[in-house]
């Protein structure tokens, strides 16, 4: 069975007992809606703690876009479901004012790592995702903390702020979980049409056109091409394709030293804004 705490006072005060016990606790937070790619991230915390908390709060900061919020998908009696099928040992389930105070107004200098790719394109996203995952260390404490790979910048965002405020957690990668077609998973995937579902697949072939074809000196080229592979999708409309370097996510432009380099793709698909991202080994 999974344990369910509504309040930040009764799930610190479990925790604590936990903690004396010596237990080591592991976070993973969610925003509800819970796939295999959540469930994934949560099997892959079992190797590092003791003790798996999920949280799951529809974050407010973070929208940038008051439809995007409205129409996040909350079924929460599957998720639960889902959890304790997962062998999940607690989750946070807060409301709102249990998180904020009301016209709570503070930032972390992320030193513009917040303002490019994702940043660029959703104005204050990153501080949103900095209050809230700020705010769950401050109450669970945890140990480790565990992260996507699908949301890489989210990822480094994290731990920038993790090493200017030392706070003392461990982060955790975790690779992207796909369909079998090779769509990342998504809770906004369940939002596209048949029509949607199908075009969204030029997402990924776009990524492994670019691992096939990434050379120290075919970086813009092979860009170029993955943005006209893109763009011949009617119904889609893009924002970015950046090739990037794994730790700054500065863009790289006609020619890399790098080892490995990171592509980034952002889109719309029938109003569903949709990301994924690749690894790439450079030869
Ligand atoms: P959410 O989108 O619910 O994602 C929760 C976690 O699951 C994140 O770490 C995300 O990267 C990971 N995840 C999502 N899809 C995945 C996939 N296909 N494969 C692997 N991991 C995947 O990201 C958030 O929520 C929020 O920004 C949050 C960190 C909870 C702060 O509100």
């Amino acid at each position: 069975a999974v344990l369910i705490f509504y309040k930040k006072k009764e799930l610190e005060n479990h925790l604590s007992f936990l903690r004396e016990e010596g237990k080591r606790i592991g976070l993973i937070p969610t925003m509800g809606a819970l796939h295999q790619g959540h469930l994934t991230l949560l099997n892959y915390a079992k190797e590092y703690c003791d003790i798996r908390l999920c949280s799951i709060f529809v974050n407010p900061t973070q929208f940038n876009n008051a439809e995007d919020m409205e129409k996040y998908p909350r079924p929460i009696e599957k998720d639960i479901n889902n959890l304790k099928e997962a062998g999940c040992d607690l989750l946070f389930m807060p409301e709102v004012d249990e998180m904020y105070a009301e016209g709570e107004e503070w930032h972390i200098n992320l030193e513009g790592l917040d303002s490019i790719l994702e940043g660029a394109f959703r104005p204050g996203h990153f501080q949103g995702v900095t209050q809230i995952v700020k705010k769950l260390f401050d109450i669970a404490k945890p140990d480790i903390a565990c992260f996507g790979q699908k949301d890489y910048q989210q990822y480094l965002v994290i731990e920038k702020m993790v090493h200017l405020l030392k706070i003392p957690v461990e982060l955790k990668l975790c690779p992207t979980v796909r369909e079998t077609d090779g769509l990342a998973m998504s809770s906004r995937n369940i939002r596209l049409s048949d029509r949607g579902r199908n075009q969204a697949l030029i997402i990924y072939k776009s990524l492994i056109y670019l691992k096939q074809h990434i050379r120290r000196e075919t970086i813009e080229k092979s860009k170029v091409k993955a943005i006209e592979m893109l763009e011949s999708i009617p119904d889609l409309k893009l924002e970015y394709v950046e090739i990037c370097d794994l730790d700054s996510l500065e863009p790289l432009t006609d020619y890399t030293t790098n080892e490995s380099v990171i592509a980034l793709i952002a889109v719309w698909i029938d109003g569903v804004r949709l990301i994924d991202n690749m690894i790439i080994e450079v030869e």
